[in-house]
């Protein structure tokens, strides 16, 4: 550098021979000011690597964050030009951060006898339960966040048996449905699709429609149920 800026010198003095003196004065200036300001831009580099490294620090301090405290967490809203107040706001929202909800479940006990009227039919085995919202001993779902969801039921009945259902809201009846195989060598089964407007809180099972029903287990009678949208 320094012998580049001497040659500029020697080059510019060779000239001052033909230009005034005020020339070379004057292109020596505009050099100085050309090298002040890279200096400013080497310092502005320098504090844009520091802030750099203190978002790069915070970012894996927010993924230890997310391994130890939340599970399946992503913040939609971590750009780096939003550090550091927004990230951290971020992180306080995620706390409260409603991840979805979807479960499976399945009545896998043998065949249920003499189902009494309004009894809560229970899938109680879980094969999926995102977020546990489905209860496997009450057969309830809990809704939790105001929204619409989606639940299937299909359920089975024997040779000469029959069964009707309801999918009720907090005990409301919503809608009912059944299978008959009065009088038959089959097995029958029926199934619905129902998508739900619920309120936070809110409870969804299905239950027997009327006393002495049969219902088919072993896994052929089911519940699944998932959050659509708000
Ligand atoms: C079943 O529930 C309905 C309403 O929730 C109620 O009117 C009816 O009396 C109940 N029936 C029996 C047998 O418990």
């Amino acid at each position: 550098m320094r012998l580049h800026i001497g040659f500029i010198l020697i080059v510019l003095l060779a000239e001052s021979s033909q230009s005034s003196e005020v020339d070379v004065v004057r292109k020596l200036a505009e050099l100085d000011s050309k090298i002040a300001q890279l200096d400013a831009k080497i310092v502005q580099l320098e504090r844009e690597r520091t802030q750099d490294k203190a978002i790069i620090q915070a970012l894996q301090k927010s993924n230890k964050h997310d391994h130890q405290q939340t599970k399946t967490i992503k913040t939609k809203k971590g750009h780096a030009d939003m550090f550091p107040v927004t990230l951290k706001q971020s992180f306080r929202k995620r706390d409260n951060f409603f991840d979805g909800t979807a479960f499976t479940a399945c009545q896998q006990a043998a065949t249920s006898e003499n189902v009494r009227t309004n009894q809560t039919v229970v899938f109680e085995h879980v094969i999926t339960n995102v977020g546990s919202w489905y209860n496997p001993n009450n057969g309830e779902f809990t809704a939790p966040i105001n929204g619409v969801f989606a639940f299937h039921v299909t359920l089975m009945t024997e040779s000469n048996a029959a069964a009707n259902f309801e999918i009720v809201i907090d005990g409301r009846r919503i809608d009912g449905m059944g299978t008959d195989a009065s009088g038959m060598h089959e097995y029958r089964s029926t199934s619905e699709l129902w998508l739900l407007q619920l309120n936070k809180g809110s409870k969804v099972w299905i239950r027997s429609a009327s006393a002495g029903y049969r219902i088919h287990g072993n896994c052929h009678a089911m519940l699944s149920g998932f959050y659509i949208r708000t």
